[in-house]
């Protein structure tokens, strides 16, 4: 199938000397579906979302854009693949917002122009516009966030992967998210605990219990189900 942009295929992965974090996953993607991944804290979720970049590497079948994730594929695969990390702080390290957010576009090679045009609208998107100039460790924790997301979308990949991407936003900041990310076209991975974000903005849920997925369906019936609200 053409359009098929993750598949993975009983998934399974301990951490070392820890817990086994994932238990048989099968999950897909398809172009221009958003999924939201619900599920308690510490069922799998982040660890699962790392698979589907390299990050870890666990027993089972992951392949994203048809091609296996594994090492020989990985810089391809990231070129695809743009992923909002749990913590943004793992992913803010340049000196001003603005150089932030330029810093993947520059890393794919990409003419100044292009950087500059591709930066300008990524601030947009988030409404950063105003603190461009500023060290990111100046900004709120939700503000990072959104700067965390604008370097994200500066790539312009085809599978957005984000890992509670609300976290830390205030309603106003939470409802202009949907909107941004509403209106991108991607192919979108959400992880998240809010119902309403997820409701707003997913076309189906999977929900994850203890490393496997145990149900999916629409955002609202799981959220029943569960008792998730
Ligand atoms: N780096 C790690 N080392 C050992 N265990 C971990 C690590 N990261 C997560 N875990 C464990 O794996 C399980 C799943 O965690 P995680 O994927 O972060 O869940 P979620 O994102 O759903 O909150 C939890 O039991 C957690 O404690
Ligand atoms: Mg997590």
């Amino acid at each position: 199938m053409g359009d098929l942009l993750i598949e993975v295929r009983d998934l399974a992965f301990r951490y070392p000397g820890g817990a086994q974090a994932l238990r048989g996953v099968n999950f897909r993607l398809h172009r221009s579906e958003t999924v939201a991944v619900l599920g308690a804290n510490g069922s799998g979720k982040t660890t699962f979302l790392n698979h589907l970049v390299g990050l870890l590497s666990g027993e089972g079948s992951v392949r994203v854009c048809g091609l296996p994730v594994i090492a020989a594929n990985l810089g391809r695969i990231r070129q695809r693949v743009g992923m909002l990390f749990q913590d943004a702080d793992d992913q803010i390290f340049m000196p001003t917002v603005e150089d932030d957010v330029a810093f993947g576009p520059l890393n794919l090679g990409l003419p100044a122009e292009v950087v500059r045009e591709r930066v300008e609208w990524s601030l947009e998107q988030v409404g950063l516009n105003g603190q461009r100039r500023l060290p990111p460790h100046n900004l709120s924790a939700g503000e990072r966030r959104r700067a965390a997301l604008a370097g994200v979308l500066a790539t312009n990949p085809e599978i957005l992967l984000l890992d509670e991407p609300a976290t830390f936003l205030d309603p106003p900041a939470k409802r202009a998210l949907v909107r941004t990310l509403g209106s991108l076209p991607q192919s979108k991975v959400l992880v998240t605990h809010e119902v309403d974000f997820a409701a707003a903005l997913a076309d189906r849920a999977v929900f994850f219990e203890d490393g496997a997925i145990v149900a999916e369906g629409a955002v609202s019936e799981l959220a029943d189900r569960f008792k998730w609200r």
